[in-house]
């Protein structure tokens, strides 16, 4: 993992393990790599062209197909922009549908790049904090009727939820819909980590839930999460609605948002249609070690609470018990020799949490389980 010289493994010291940004510690598929190879081997590089089209064409068809094929949602790919990441149509989307100073909702604790598309373009976050229930965390509707100033005008809608692992089920998003169509919001939904859930369940496009819901929504998605290629830099942007495609170019010009380069766009393409099988072995893989993780923190480290994430490869851990004189993640850094992703980056608050990736081999998340046990026993 070292020498592929990767953010989540090279920016801490040698003797640091890294469980923090939300890359996969695995091989990649072969059919990605052997679409990456191809090009390479035939030297193609040029200006590309598919079957007399642009290829993020083709992105926006196999992004449908795959709509369609795994959720019964019909997507129209010429509302479907192609751009190069999640985080940059998310910039975009709140600039072009959203005014300076306007309100714009996210879910807190928020993958910490959400807070920065708001206060970055000068709107304001209005935080839409998480209860801990007994079937994990959820978000009260109540709260927007608390009237937060200014009104919202966007939300943000993370699901599955980075970084608790909460999957938001048809009942809570049938009302979220319902509330949203009311008050006339538009909604952004990160639905990236779409594929990554567990037990059986299926994830629910925001957007699917209806015509009124579908045209004031902007779905965010890619194949680089469930597939582990977040370098490749390639990402789809679905508008609901023609018309709020329009509402969108008119502010920001497509071009502005630059191309997609055509390694992203084949290895986007061959993990869609031809990487099931090693995603349908990857996502076994991870809900063991999901049930791993848990039960190891439940039986020997019973200070540490979290709620079982239903989706993502993402564990959100509750140390407050600890009663720890620093934040969580510096504790484990430093005592632990254990990278998390620190919990006051998702929310101000939550300094006693850590948001653990484990997606990875038994062999570290053993080691890592190991260097934890050892650093709260001599704490
Ligand atoms: C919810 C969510 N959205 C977006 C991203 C980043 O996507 P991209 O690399 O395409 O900007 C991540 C990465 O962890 C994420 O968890």
């Amino acid at each position: 993992m070292r020498r592929r010289g990767s953010l989540k493994w090279d920016r801490y010291d040698p003797s640091v393990l890294p469980c923090w940004v939300a890359d996969m510690d695995f091989d990649m598929a072969d059919p990605i790599r052997r679409a990456v190879a191809g090009l390479s081997a035939a030297g193609a590089f040029h200006y590309p062209l598919r079957r007399s089209r642009p290829p993020d064409r083709l992105v926006a068809d196999a992004f449908a197909e795959r709509m369609e094929k795994r959720y019964a949602w019909s997507v129209d790919p010429d509302c479907t922009l192609v751009v190069t990441d999640l985080v940059q149509a998310l910039y975009a989307a709140v600039t072009a549908l959203t005014r300076k100073g306007e309100g714009v909702a996210v879910q807190v604790p928020t993958y910490p790049p959400f807070r920065g598309a708001i206060e970055d373009t000068g709107r304001q976050v209005l935080a839409w904090p998480a209860n801990p229930g007994p079937g994990g965390y959820g978000w009260d509707l109540g709260w927007f009727s608390q009237d937060p100033r200014p009104p919202a005008k966007l939300l943000i809608l993370c699901n599955p939820h980075n970084p608790t692992g909460r999957m938001l089920g048809r009942k809570e998003l049938s009302e979220l819909a319902d509330h949203v169509v009311r008050n006339d919001l538009i909604v952004v939904a990160d639905e990236i980590h779409a594929d990554i859930v567990y037990d059986g369940r299926v994830h629910i496009p925001f957007a699917s839930l209806g015509p009124e819901v579908s045209r004031r929504t902007v779905t965010l998605q890619s194949a680089t999460k469930s597939f582990g290629i977040p370098g490749v830099r390639c990402a789809v942007m679905h508008f609901g609605s023609r018309a709020l495609l329009e509402r969108f170019t008119a502010v920001v010009h497509p071009r502005l948002l630059g191309q997609c380069g055509i390694v992203g766009i084949e290895a986007t393409l061959a993990a869609w249609r031809d990487g099931q099988e090693w995603f349908e072995a990857v996502l076994a893989h991870l809900q063991g070690m999901r049930d791993y993780v848990c039960a190891v923190l439940r039986a020997e480290m019973p200070e540490i609470r979290l709620h079982p994430p239903q989706a993502t490869y993402l564990a959100w851990l509750d140390c407050s018990a600890m009663a720890l004189d620093r934040p969580a993640g510096d504790f484990f850094l430093h005592q632990a020799k254990v990278a998390f992703s620190a919990g006051q980056t998702f929310d101000p608050q939550s300094s006693p949490f850590v948001r653990m990736n484990f997606a990875t081999s038994t062999t570290i998340i053993d080691e890592i389980l190991d260097r934890m046990r050892q650093a709260i026993r001599h704490r």
